[in-house]
Parts: structure tokens; C-alpha cells; sequence
């Protein structure tokens, strides 16, 4: 277990960068044009241009909540998933914040029961589940993730049991690069952060969140409920004041100047007021059982006159936000007044609860002013072999089906594909009656794991690629049905599992299959239909009945 203590980091040079890192995207999903908001100066986007799916949808506007909730995405077709697709910069620290309001009941709002799952980068940002009236509340959600080589990012929504699934609001915010850093990791070894909580000790109880431009971030800071402590106070001081005016920056003598760059920057405003007491204990029950890693940070400003701190600035504080009576942690941490950050990697024993104790030697007050706990995760790096990838985008281009976005086969494959989970590789393409025309691109043969290819019932025309005889794991390929022409390559001619039936201008009709073929005339008439296969099926069926009774 490590501590790192990073104190008197506000670096100049950090200063000076840090209104250039202040780069925010921020998308209110379903909303029919951008707009400013000026109580926060943030400037809001449609969310047009990073998805191609979904119905907008605005509800009616009420009193007390922000503009953004009153529109959202939903996504009422039935597909595995729907999937935003974020720009990122490479290498680069960010802060992900989805907002998920089901509206009050009114017409517009979602229906509920509804359930669902969030992924980010493939990894479960949040599961959404909403089943009563009681539920109709403004649901907030943020992680804290390293983009590393990626310039793209996928948020996606995977539809539970119940309802459909939907979204209010997308916020990205560029964090300084190395804060939230993990101390465990190997460098380059992906973590991916889910907030816990993130506390403004001290805050009056039922005020609303801090967030920018306090937080130049935008991270949201609630107020902390705290709990019955003995003894226990509130502290505050103006933002104004001498003392907070008068904050030394800078590092200390003998610091590594990596840790300095781990300063997570907790807004000013968070660090005016906090608990003070003998005995800061208090308990977060857990919302994740998913993980029993947590990346915790607590920070610290001595905010009270000279007078009421107890000895001089050196007394002791020990933090224990242990998670069981058996791995108690002591960290020193000596008091300045400069703002001083510390960083816990914890192991969470205890199955519901996360204990946290800021403690101080006998007789001294401790003080505590801010707060954050993360729930880690190892990123799951899972995604499409990365050369079907872009075979398959051609593919999409080629069909028109472009959007079907995000990574094809993870967190879940589309409907329309099968993957193999291990090697990452497309291996069926179930596009059956799917509306296509244009024709088969040769280079389909590029997905070299292909074992099937389902193309049946469609408006396909030209011919059938000879590339296709090169993948080498090919045993089923279905083209009935379509506006093929010319000649069926001989080595899929009479073979098991290759079927060219229904297409009037394709040589070697006869195949592998034995079922009897339609005559062209009825599948034609299904194609301009543009029926399921049932349809087809009852023609054939009509078609058969008609025969008997004329003949009767
Ligand atoms: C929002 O404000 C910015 C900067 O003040 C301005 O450039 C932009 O046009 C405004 N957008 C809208 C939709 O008002
Ligand atoms: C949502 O995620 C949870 C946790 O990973 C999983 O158990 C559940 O099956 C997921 N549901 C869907 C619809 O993917
Ligand atoms: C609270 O403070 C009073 C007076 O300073 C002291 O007598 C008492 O023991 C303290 N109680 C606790 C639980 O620390
Ligand atoms: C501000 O800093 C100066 C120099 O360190 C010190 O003399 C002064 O007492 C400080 N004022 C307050 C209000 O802390
Ligand atoms: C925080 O306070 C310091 C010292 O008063 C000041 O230099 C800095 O600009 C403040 N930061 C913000 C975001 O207000
Ligand atoms: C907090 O830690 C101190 C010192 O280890 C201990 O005396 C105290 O009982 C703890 N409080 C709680 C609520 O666990
Ligand atoms: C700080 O407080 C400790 C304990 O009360 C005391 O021993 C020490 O002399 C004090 N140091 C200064 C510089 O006042
Ligand atoms: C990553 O996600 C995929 C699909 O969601 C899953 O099959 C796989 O087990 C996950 N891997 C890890 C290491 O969690
Ligand atoms: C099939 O595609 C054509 C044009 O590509 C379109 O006009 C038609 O509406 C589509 N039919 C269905 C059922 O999607
Ligand atoms: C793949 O095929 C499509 C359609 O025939 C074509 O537009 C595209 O350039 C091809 N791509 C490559 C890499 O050959
Ligand atoms: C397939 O059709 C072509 C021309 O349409 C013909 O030359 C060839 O003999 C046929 N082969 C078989 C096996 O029927």
C-alpha cells in the first residue's frame, strides 16, 4: 500500500497551462439546436454529429433543472447496441460525465420500467435501471479515463430486459494529463476510473453541487452529510479572505517533482470550508461490487487561525480509510497551509462498506476538506482484430450501413455479426433481408475468418466476387434471392451450404441444397415486397394451395 503526500503543488508552470487544458465537450443529446448556458458559460452542442441512430425526443421544461435534461436520445429499434462515438486526443487525462434524467410523468418523458447498460471503451460505465415514479430523478455518472493511443472513444448503450434505453447529457472534460494517476499500475497498463463519490466537506447539506467555473474541471463537488461525530464542527472561510488569497504555492523542499505532477487539483472553493473534529469516521456504503480496488484522494488546507490549531502547523494526522479492522493504515501528513492532496490505492475487504477514518493524535482537532473515491478497473482492451475492422467498415460503406457504430463485436457484437471472443475475428455475417442493394465488394474477402456469409433476400446485383474462393473457412454462403447475375464460381457450385436460388440471372441455379427453389416470378414478387422470410414461406405456401384448388 502506498501513500503519496503531494504538498504546495500549484505550480506556477501549471497555472499558467492550465486555462489551455480547460477544453470541454459538451453534448445535450436529443436537443434540436446548440445553445450557450450562461449561468455556467458552458456552450452545449447537439449530439447530431456522434450518432446516427436514436429518436430526439424534448420534454417539456421545468422548474430547478438544467436545460439539458429536458431533451434526450432514445432508442427504440431494437439493436445490441447504440454507440456514440467521441473525439479524444491522444495520451490525454479526461472526465466522462453521462446524465441520465427519465423526465416527471408527462407525456414525452420515458417509459418505465426501463434497463440498460452504459459501456465506455468496452468497459460497464453504469448499469440504468428506472421501474418507478420514484426513480424520476436527475442520474449523474462519471469516470476518469487516460485516452492513450486512441483519437476515438465509444459510449454505448446496451439494451436490458425492459424498456428503452436513453440520454440526456454527454460531458467531456480534459483533466491535467497526470492527475488521477494510478501509483500501481505499470505504466501504459490502462486503468479506468468510476466515481464513487466526490465530497465538499463542510458544504451546507441540500445546496446543490460545485461545479465550473468553481471547478475549472467541472467535476461536480457534492455537499458532504456528515455523519454524528462527537465533538464535531464545520469550519469556513471566505474565497476572499487573507488567508485564502494568501495561499502558498510552490514545492517543498524535497519533493519529487513526478508526485507534484499526480495533483489532482481540487477547486479552491471546495478547500474554504470543512469538518473539523477528533474523529472523522464515517462509512460509504458501496454502489459497485464489481471490483474491490478503489482509488481514494483526500484533501487538506488549514483553513483556521493560528489561534485554534492546537500546537503549531506540525501535528499529526493519521488516515485510516481502512476496510477492515485488520489492515489499518496510518499516513502522516503534517499540516500546511497550502493545499495538500492524499493519494490511497485501497483493496476493499469488506463487501458493502468503505470505511473512512481521519484521525488525529488525542486532543488535537483534525481537519478534513475534501474527498473523492474511485471504484478500478483493469481496461478491458477487447476490440475487433483491427484489420476485419476496417474490411468490414468497407464492407458497411459499400451496404450502406454505416450506422452500426462503435467497435463491431465488443462489448457485444452487432446482431448482424458473429465474433469470435478470443481471437477478436468476425466470423459470420448474418445480413439476411436486410434491405441491401449495390454490389458484393470483392474485398469482403478481406475477413478472412469468415465462415458464413448470409446475403440472402436482399436487392444485390452483378455478380458473385471470385475473391470469395479464397477464404479458406468458408461453409456457408447464402445468396437466394437477390439480382445476381452471370456465373456462380465452380467451386462453389453443387456444394453443401452454398445457395444461389432466386436470383433469375445467375448461371448454375441449381446447388447443394435440395430444397426445391421458387420460381422467379414468386421470389421476384417478394423482393419488391420487400418481405421477412415468413412472408415468402406463405407465398409458397398460397402459391401450392392455389395449384390444388384450380386443378380440383
Ligand atoms: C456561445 O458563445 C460563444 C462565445 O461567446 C459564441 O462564439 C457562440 O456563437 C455562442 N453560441 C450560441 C449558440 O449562442
Ligand atoms: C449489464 O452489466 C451487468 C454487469 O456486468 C451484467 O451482469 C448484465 O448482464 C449486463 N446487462 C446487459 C443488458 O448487458
Ligand atoms: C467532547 O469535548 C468535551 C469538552 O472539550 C470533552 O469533555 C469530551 O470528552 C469530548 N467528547 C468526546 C467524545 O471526545
Ligand atoms: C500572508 O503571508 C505572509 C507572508 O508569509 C504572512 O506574514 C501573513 O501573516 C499572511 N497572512 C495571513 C492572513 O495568513
Ligand atoms: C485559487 O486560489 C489561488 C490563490 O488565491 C489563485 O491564484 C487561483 O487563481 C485560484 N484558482 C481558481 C480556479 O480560482
Ligand atoms: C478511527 O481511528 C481511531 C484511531 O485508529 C480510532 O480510535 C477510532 O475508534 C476510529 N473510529 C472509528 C469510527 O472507527
Ligand atoms: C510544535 O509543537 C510541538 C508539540 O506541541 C512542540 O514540541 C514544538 O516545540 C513546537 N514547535 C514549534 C516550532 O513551535
Ligand atoms: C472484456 O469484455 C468482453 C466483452 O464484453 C468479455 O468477453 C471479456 O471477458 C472481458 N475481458 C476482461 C478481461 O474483463
Ligand atoms: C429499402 O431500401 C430502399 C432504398 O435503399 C428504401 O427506399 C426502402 O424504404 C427500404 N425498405 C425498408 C423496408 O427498409
Ligand atoms: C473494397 O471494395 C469497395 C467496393 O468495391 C471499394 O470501393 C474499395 O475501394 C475497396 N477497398 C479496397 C481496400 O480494395
Ligand atoms: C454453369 O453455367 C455456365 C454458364 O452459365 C455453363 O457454362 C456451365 O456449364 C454451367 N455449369 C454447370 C456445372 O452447370
Amino acid at each position: 500500500m502506498k501513500i503519496l503526500v503531494y504538498l504546495s503543488v500549484w505550480l506556477q508552470v501549471f497555472i499558467s497551462s492550465n486555462a489551455q487544458l480547460t477544453k470541454f465537450l459538451s453534448i445535450d443529446c436529443g436537443a434540436s439546436s446548440p445553445y450557450n448556458d450562461s449561468d455556467l458559460g458552458i456552450q452545449w452542442e447537439t449530439d447530431d454529429k456522434y450518432i446516427m441512430t436514436g429518436t430526439a425526443r424534448q420534454m417539456r421544461e421545468g422548474p430547478g433543472l438544467p436545460k439539458q435534461l429536458y431533451s434526450y436520445r432514445y432508442f427504440p429499434s431494437p439493436r445490441s447496441k447504440q454507440c456514440y462515438v467521441l473525439p479524444v486526443e491522444t495520451e490525454t487525462t479526461y472526465l466522462l460525465r453521462a446524465r441520465l434524467f427519465p423526465g416527471f410523468r408527462e407525456t414525452l418523458s420515458v417509459d418505465l420500467p426501463v434497463d440498460f447498460n452504459v459501456t465506455f471503451i468496452n468497459n460497464l460505465f453504469f448499469s440504468y435501471s428506472a421501474s418507478t415514479d420514484r426513480d424520476r430523478v436527475d442520474a449523474i455518472y462519471e469516470s476518469v479515463f487516460h485516452s492513450f493511443e486512441r483519437k476515438e472513444i465509444y459510449l454505448c448503450l446496451v439494451p436490458g430486459s425492459k424498456g428503452t434505453p436513453f440520454i440526456n447529457s454527454i460531458e467531456l472534460r480534459r483533466l491535467p494529463q497526470t492527475s488521477y494517476t494510478i501509483t500501481t499500475s505499470l505504466p501504459g497498463v490502462p486503468q479506468f476510473l468510476v466515481l464513487g463519490d466526490r465530497l465538499d466537506m463542510g458544504a451546507k447539506p441540500g445546496d446543490s453541487f460545485l461545479r465550473y467555473p468553481y471547478d475549472e474541471f467541472d467535476r461536480f463537488w457534492w455537499p458532504a452529510v456528515p455523519p454524528s461525530f462527537p465533538n464535531f464542527t464545520t469550519f469556513k472561510v471566505e474565497e476572499s479572505s487573507p488567508m485564502m488569497k494568501n495561499l502558498t504555492f510552490g514545492p517543498s523542499p524535497g519533493e519529487d517533482i513526478e508526485d507534484l505532477l499526480k495533483f489532482n487539483w481540487p477547486p479552491n472553493r471546495t478547500l474554504t470550508d470543512a469538518w473539523i473534529g477528533p474523529d472523522l469516521a464515517f462509512q460509504i456504503k458501496r454502489s459497485r461490487l464489481d471490483t474491490n480496488e478503489v482509488y481514494v484522494a483526500f484533501y487538506f488546507l488549514e483553513i483556521r487561525p493560528d489561534s485554534e490549531v492546537l500546537d503549531n502547523e506540525t501535528h499529526a494526522l493519521f488516515v485510516c480509510p481502512t476496510c477492515s479492522v485488520e489492515d489499518i493504515l496510518h499516513g502522516n501528513c503534517f499540516f500546511r497551509r497550502s493545499p495538500t492532496q492524499i493519494t490511497l490505492e485501497e483493496v476493499v475487504l469488506n463487501d458493502n462498506v468503505i470505511n473512512v477514518n481521519v484521525t488525529s493524535d488525542p486532543g488535537v482537532g483534525t481537519i478534513l476538506n475534501a474527498f473523492e473515491y474511485y471504484y478500478r478497473y483493469d481496461f478491458n482492451i477487447s476490440a475487433t482484430y483491427s484489420k476485419d475492422k476496417i474490411a468490414l467498415h468497407e464492407l458497411q460503406v459499400s451496404f450502406g450501413l454505416q450506422d452500426w457504430q462503435g467497435d463491431p463485436c465488443f462489448p457485444v457484437a452487432w446482431e448482424w455479426l458473429a465474433c469470435d471472443s478470443e481471437t477478436s475475428r468476425i466470423q459470420k455475417l448474418k445480413l439476411s433481408q436486410m434491405n441491401i442493394s449495390g454490389q458484393i465488394p470483392g474485398n469482403i474477402s478481406n475477413l478472412m475468418e469468415l465462415t458464413e456469409i448470409h446475403l440472402d433476400n436482399n436487392n444485390l446485383q452483378g455478380g458473385i466476387p471470385k475473391s470469395l474462393v479464397s477464404l479458406p473457412k468458408l461453409q456457408r454462403l447464402a445468396l437466394d434471392n437477390n439480382d445476381l447475375i452471370g456465373e456462380i464460381p465452380i467451386e462453389f457450385q453443387n456444394k453443401e451450404g452454398f445457395t444461389f436460388t432466386g436470383n433469375p440471372g445467375l448461371g448454375n441455379t441449381t446447388t447443394g441444397s435440395n430444397a426445391p427453389g421458387p420460381s422467379p416470378q414468386i421470389s421476384g414478387a417478394v423482393k419488391s415486397n420487400r418481405r421477412a422470410g415468413i412472408l415468402f414461406q406463405a407465398i409458397i405456401c398460397l402459391a401450392s394451395l392455389f395449384v390444388i384448388t384450380s386443378v380440383q
